[in-house]
């Protein structure tokens, strides 16, 4: 089960960030360009938001069974003195939900604004937030805590 999440996980990133993208671009667009919210641009934000739920959720179990962060765990004290550990027992964990719980603020306070500047302000700012958070947190092969391309 550990494999097969840790795939399933590390594949959606692709999904998460192409979303975020899109949802950023047309959020600003919108904003600047003064265009009406529609529906689309909704469901855009919203199908954004609920992939880093997913993520959130597979990240977790995750957390629960990786015997990285088991190991990370046993020892806290020394985990912390190293990089890799304490990515994956802190620093992975702690960024991603901060970035999922600013994205989450956007959506809904997106969804309860009247003016549609404002809708698309919010989603612009909270969602480009929390892609930076989120970029910042994921393994990429060239950072420090590097790992493959899936
Ligand atoms: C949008 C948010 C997230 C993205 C894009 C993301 C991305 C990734 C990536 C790319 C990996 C490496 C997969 C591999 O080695 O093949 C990974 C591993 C992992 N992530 Fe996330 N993650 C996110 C959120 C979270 C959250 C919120 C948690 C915890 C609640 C979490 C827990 C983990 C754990 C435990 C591992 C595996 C560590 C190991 O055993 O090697 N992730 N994540």
């Amino acid at each position: 089960m550990y494999i097969g999440l840790l795939h399933l996980h590390s594949a959606l990133r692709y999904v998460v960030v192409l979303l975020l993208i899109v949802a950023i671009i047309k959020a600003f667009t919108g904003w600047f360009g003064g265009k009406t919210y529609t529906e689309s641009d909704r469901k855009l934000a919203l199908f954004t938001m609920i992939s880093v739920h997913l993520q959130l959720v597979i990240g977790l179990v995750l957390y629960f069974v990786s015997p990285v962060v088991k190991g990370a765990l046993a020892d806290m004290g020394a985990a912390m003195q190293n990089t890799e550990l304490r990515f994956w027992a802190v620093e992975h964990i702690s960024t991603n939900i901060i970035g999922i719980i600013l994205i989450t603020i956007g959506y809904s306070t997106a969804k309860r604004a009247s003016i549609d500047k404002a809708k698309f302000m919010r989603t612009a700012i909270f969602y480009l937030i929390g892609f930076v958070l989120i970029m910042s947190a994921i393994p990429w092969p060239w950072s420090r805590v590097a790992r493959g391309w899936f």
